[in-house]
């Protein structure tokens, strides 16, 4: 069950300890390799799995937002936030579990391939399990290569590599958010802010959904008040938490137990077992 309220209660407390990345391990060096052997590989000890919890959810409200008649003749696009490989369009899409692209990406035989060999197998791997009801998807990274990786695949319809925290979108952004319906976020709501939705939003031509999963130890208040100016409505169920991953390190353990009680929640059972949680933020359109 969503409500209002339920965000209310999850906004409670101060802005927490540190804003973006703060006290996580930073993983700056597997976000921009040709392939994502290397983000699988040293994801797979820490049990990273946020891109599988989402994708029931994404799968759900793509369809929701596709089902919804906003008077324009095409499918709305998905527009997948810090999109990195391309991991939640490839499981919106396609007939895959986040297990199997594991497996996939960490297989011995594949540690030797070139990239090209493996962008050739996967270009055919993901269109023999490419779902029916598949919906547009375009990606934004800042990370070229692992863009440029998931466009040559076939995973992301269209990519871009805009910093919407620094600059303001491109001509080809700007053309593109004209036909998004839908912005999912996973994993990145330690290195954007406010800005980036903001300037998604100004370039909105049609209504935007947002789903995102946002860790427990960084304050979504700052989003919710500029998507609430753009005219959306934030629900969150906050008693039902998705664990992200295996903290590094007993450093990293009590900076997330500390910022998820400096933003009012309470870590027991959740990031004091040993494992970062998310929260899912769901935004529509506010039409009481
Ligand atoms: C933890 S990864 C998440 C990837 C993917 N969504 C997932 O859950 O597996 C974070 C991604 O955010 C990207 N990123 C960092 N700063 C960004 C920015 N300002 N705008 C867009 N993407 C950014 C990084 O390049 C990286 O690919």
């Amino acid at each position: 069950m969503f409500c209002e309220e339920e965000y209310g209660m999850a906004r409670s407390g101060s802005r927490g300890i540190e804003d973006g990345a703060g006290g996580k391990t930073r993983f700056d060096d597997i976000y921009d390799r040709p392939d994502p052997r290397v983000y699988f590989s040293r994801l797979a000890p820490l049990e990273y799995e946020i891109p599988h919890h989402a994708q029931p959810v994404f799968r759900r409200v793509a369809a929701e937002r596709a089902a919804l008649d906003d008077g324009r003749p095409h499918r709305p696009a998905v527009l997948d936030v810090c999109c990195s490989y391309g991991i939640n369009a490839a499981l919106l899409n396609h007939d895959i579990t986040l297990a199997e692209m594991y497996e996939r990406y960490t297989s011995p035989a594949r540690q030797t391939m070139p990239t090209a060999e493996l962008a050739a197998r996967d270009k055919e791997f993901y269109a023999e399990r490419r779902r029916p009801d598949a919906v547009p998807v375009f990606g934004l990274d800042v990370s070229a290569p692992a863009v440029h990786y998931a466009l040559e695949v076939g995973l992301l319809d269209a990519a871009f590599t805009d910093d919407l925290e620094q600059g303001s979108p491109s001509t080809g952004l700007s053309r593109a958010l004209a036909e998004v319906g839908l912005i999912t976020l996973t994993g990145g709501g330690s290195y954007i802010t406010a800005r980036t939705f903001a300037a998604l939003l100004d370039g909105a031509r049609r209504p935007v959904w947002v789903s995102a999963f946002v860790l427990r130890t960084v304050s979504y208040h700052p989003i919710v008040q500029t998507l609430t100016a753009h005219g959306l409505r934030t629900t969150v169920e906050v008693s039902r938490t998705y664990p992200q991953r295996l903290f590094t390190d007993e450093r990293e353990r009590q900076f997330a137990i500390a910022a998820v009680r400096a933003l009012g929640g309470d870590p027991t059972g959740c990031e004091e077992n040993g494992r970062f949680h998310s929260l899912h933020y769901e935004s529509r359109p506010d039409t009481r």
